[in-house]
C-alpha cells in the first residue's frame, strides 16, 4: 500500500514525540531520559500544532501508523518596501523510520511542506542537513550560501 500524506493534529503529538526522541537519539548519546522526553515533547508538539500555535508537521502514514515527518514555521520579516515576501520557512525534523527510506518518503514529505512554503509565499526556507540527507535537499533545490551567518554557541 503507498503512504499517504497528510497534516499532522495535536492527536499525533504522542506518535511524533516518539519519532523525535528515535531521530536525535540516533545521532549521539542522549542527556534526558527517554520517557521524560517524551513525554515532555509530546506536550510542546500538542501545543505547537494546535491552532495559533506556530507550527505545522505533514506525516506519512503506511496503513494509519505514522511512518515518517516534516516540520515547518513560518519567521516573520519586518515589513519592507520592496517586493518581497515577508516570512521565511524554517523546516526541521525530516525524519523516515529506518526500515522504509530510500522509497521516497522523505521526498514525498519535503515536497508537501516546500508547496506549503510556496502557497504562502516564503522569501527564504533555511535547514540544517545531516550529512547524508544533503542530495535530498539540493535536489529540491537547496543550495550552500555564503551570505547567512550563524553564531553557535551562543555564549
Ligand atoms: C533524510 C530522510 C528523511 C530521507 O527519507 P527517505 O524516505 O529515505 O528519502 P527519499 O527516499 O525521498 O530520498 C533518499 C535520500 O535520503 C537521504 N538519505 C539516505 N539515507 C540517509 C540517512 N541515513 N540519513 C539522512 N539522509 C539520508 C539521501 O539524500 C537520499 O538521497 P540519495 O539517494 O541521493 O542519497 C531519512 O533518511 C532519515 O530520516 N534520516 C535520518 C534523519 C535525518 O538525517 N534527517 C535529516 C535532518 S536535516
Amino acid at each position: 500500500m503507498p503512504h499517504q500524506i497528510r497534516l499532522a493534529t495535536p492527536t499525533d503529538a504522542a506518535r511524533l514525540a516518539q519519532l523525535r526522541h528515535d531521530f536525535r537519539a540516533g545521532q549521539g548519546a542522549a542527556s534526558e531520559d527517554a520517557r521524560a522526553f517524551v513525554e515532555r515533547c509530546t506536550t510542546w508538539m500538542a501545543s505547537h500544532l494546535a491552532p495559533g500555535g506556530g507550527w505545522r508537521c505533514w506525516v506519512a502514514e503506511l496503513d494509519q501508523h505514522i511512518v515518517g515527518t516534516t516540520w515547518l514555521h513560518l519567521i516573520d520579516k519586518l515589513p519592507n518596501p520592496q517586493d518581497q515576501a515577508e516570512r521565511h520557512g524554517y523546516v526541521s525534523n525530516v525524519y523516515v523510520v529506518p526500515e522504509l527510506r530510500g522509497r521516497g518518503i522523505g521526498a514525498a514529505l519535503l515536497s508537501a511542506c516546500l508547496a506549503a512554503c510556496r502557497a504562502d509565499g516564503c522569501d527564504a526556507v533555511v535547514l540544517w542537513p545531516t550529512n547524508q540527507s544533503r542530495s535530498l535537499y539540493a535536489r529540491h533545490g537547496f543550495a550552500v550560501h555564503d551570505d547567512l551567518m550563524e553564531l553557535r554557541p551562543v555564549s
